[in-house]
């Protein structure tokens, strides 16, 4: 079941045998395979079925970190799309009890479990992802939205601390997506999976200083992109949605008052998110809306990015006009 091989030899060895090396290479996919070809045709539906097709949601999710404020609304999302059984992996299942319920009543013919899983743990993954596969047939779709936030100051963080949020967030994604990945190609199914990164994967935020989080975001950007080009001949889908400021736990508390103001005053659409405004990225990501985007990121920020990207621009025309003046000048 413990499919990860032990690093085989000691540091000094690995670089004296680097010249000896044969590297492997990716196989990308050909028009003939059947996991990357287009959906067929839906020409024969009438227009309202069509339009349900295309985002009809197909197959079984596990959601880590599920038991969160956005994992639970896209929970929702995907069932009300069509999922036959959504599997939550959370290191504390138990804070969204009541919410897990109520789907269970709405969606009386879906599967709804949950799994104690902390993410950082390989070994429980990779139970946890076959014990999956075995009780609903397969697995189909991944939500990585098992996350922590950090806010100190860089000089003030322990070593601890640093590899605590690149542990969960990052690693703890990487893992989830090795193992659901490796379940999907040896399925022969394809399947679509979806990182929650972050505004902070693109920019760093203001006031807050939390450089542990946002280089914990930014990877998996990069993680994305890597598993997008390699997985792609196995009709694996990999994609990311990056959230800004979402009215959840991870933003709340009188002492973020001030916080919070600054972050809606600098948001064109003058607030911060609603959970559910997360989830139709989610659906388009998980259907077959979304079949040939793999490799994306989709923001949902209310466009607070590209107000502070034009404002950046604006004040580097500025610099560069100031400097080019003073040349004409000085010239
Ligand atoms: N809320 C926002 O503004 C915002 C913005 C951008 C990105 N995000 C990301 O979205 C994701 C969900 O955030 P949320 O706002 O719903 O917060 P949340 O705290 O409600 O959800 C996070 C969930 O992850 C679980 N978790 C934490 N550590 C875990 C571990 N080691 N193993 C398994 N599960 C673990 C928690 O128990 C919790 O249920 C996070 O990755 C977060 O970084 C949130």
């Amino acid at each position: 079941m413990y499919f990860r091989k032990p690093a085989k030899v000691s540091e000094a060895d690995a670089r004296n045998s680097l010249t000896a090396r044969i590297i492997p290479e990716m196989v990308l996919s050909d028009g003939a395979n059947p996991l990357t070809a287009p959906l067929p045709s839906t020409n024969d539906l009438q227009p309202a079925d069509r339009a349900i097709k295309r985002f009809a949601v197909e197959g079984n999710a596990i959601i880590t970190g599920g038991a969160g404020s956005l994992a639970q609304e896209a929970a929702r999302a995907l069932l009300e799309h069509g999922a036959s059984g959504i599997f939550i992996f959370d290191v504390n299942p138990a804070h969204a009890q009541q919410s897990i319920d109520a789907l269970r009543s709405d969606f009386l013919s879906a599967k709804i479990t949950t799994k104690a899983v902390d993410v950082r743990d390989a070994q429980a993954i990779d139970v946890a992802v076959a014990e999956t596969a075995d009780e609903l047939g397969n697995v189909t779709m991944l939500l990585c939205f098992a996350g922590v936030v950090d806010t100190r100051h860089a000089t003030e963080i322990g070593v601890e601390d640093w590899k605590r949020i690149l542990d969960i967030n990052t690693t703890g994604s990487w893992l989830c997506a090795q193992s659901v990945g490796t379940q999907m190609i040896k399925q022969s199914s394809g399947g679509s999976i979806v990182f929650i990164a972050s505004i902070s994967a693109h920019r760093v935020n203001f006031p807050q200083p939390q450089i542990g989080y946002n280089v914990s975001k930014g990877a998996l950007l990069q993680l994305k992109n890597s598993l997008a080009a390699e997985w792609a001949r196995y009709g694996i889908r990999v994609n990311s949605v990056s959230p800004g400021y979402m009215d959840t736990i991870l933003n709340e508390g009188e002492g973020l008052a001030r916080a919070r103001k600054i972050w809606t005053e600098r948001n064109p659409m003058g607030r911060m998110g609603q959970p559910a405004e997360l989830t139709g990225p989610v659906v388009l990501l998980c259907s077959g809306a979304g079949r040939y985007i793999t490799g994306a990121d989709i923001v949902v920020d209310g466009k607070l990015q590209r107000v502070l990207s034009v404002q950046l621009c604006i004040a580097l025309t500025g610099e560069l006009w100031n400097r080019r003046c003073g040349f004409i000048l000085k010239w």
